[in-house]
């Protein structure tokens, strides 16, 4: 089945939406590799990794229907925060953002009746209900800390134990095996 014209253009979208998050992410590692929270910079670079993982995956499924991928530019990201409250609270923004392109895509591959479009978009919109949560998570309790470095500290180690495989959060071989 040929895939609808529209929603291949909005999946070529989505590849860019998916590289510019990977992007935001790198930018936000990058930051708090200039800062003492070593552990939220392995954090940020985990996720970098897994935005990119999203937009191969959207691409692969691209190619695997028969379709025209097509790539835009990158814009470049905000590149300095002002605390791990900052950078975490623009991180949940980024996700909420992605969340309602996806939802957006869902009801496209519903208008034209495009179930394995639709099926993918299922997995995306599962994997964005968990990363809201954890966003959200963490912003509780950075909230929690407060300015207390040590608290803050704790944070970080923990946010550092995150593996950096690709995977996140330990699953196996990415999202979707993409
Ligand atoms: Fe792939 Fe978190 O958006």
């Amino acid at each position: 089945m040929t895939l609808n014209p529209k929603l291949t253009n909005l999946l070529n979208e989505q590849i860019n939406n998916e590289m510019s998050s990977s992007y935001v992410y790198l930018a936000m590692a990058g930051w708090f590799e200039r800062t003492p929270y070593a552990g939220f910079a392995q954090w940020m670079f985990a996720q970098s990794r897994e935005e990119t993982m999203h937009a191969l995956k959207f691409y692969q499924y691209l190619v695997d229907r028969d379709a025209t991928v097509e790539l835009q530019p990158i814009a470049q990201p905000k590149m300095d925060y002002a605390s791990p409250m900052d950078a975490f609270q623009h991180s949940l923004m980024q996700e909420e953002k992605v969340t309602q392109q996806i939802n957006d895509l869902y009801e496209v591959a519903e208008q034209v009746k495009d179930h394995a479009s639709k099926n993918l978009l299922l997995w995306f919109l599962n994997e964005q209900m968990e990363e809201e949560k954890t966003v959200r998570d963490m912003l509780d309790r950075l909230k929690l800390a407060g300015e207390d470095p040590a608290s803050l500290l704790v944070l970080d180690r923990e946010a550092g134990s995150r593996p950096s495989g690709g995977g996140g959060r330990g699953k196996p071989g990415g999202p979707g095996g993409a």
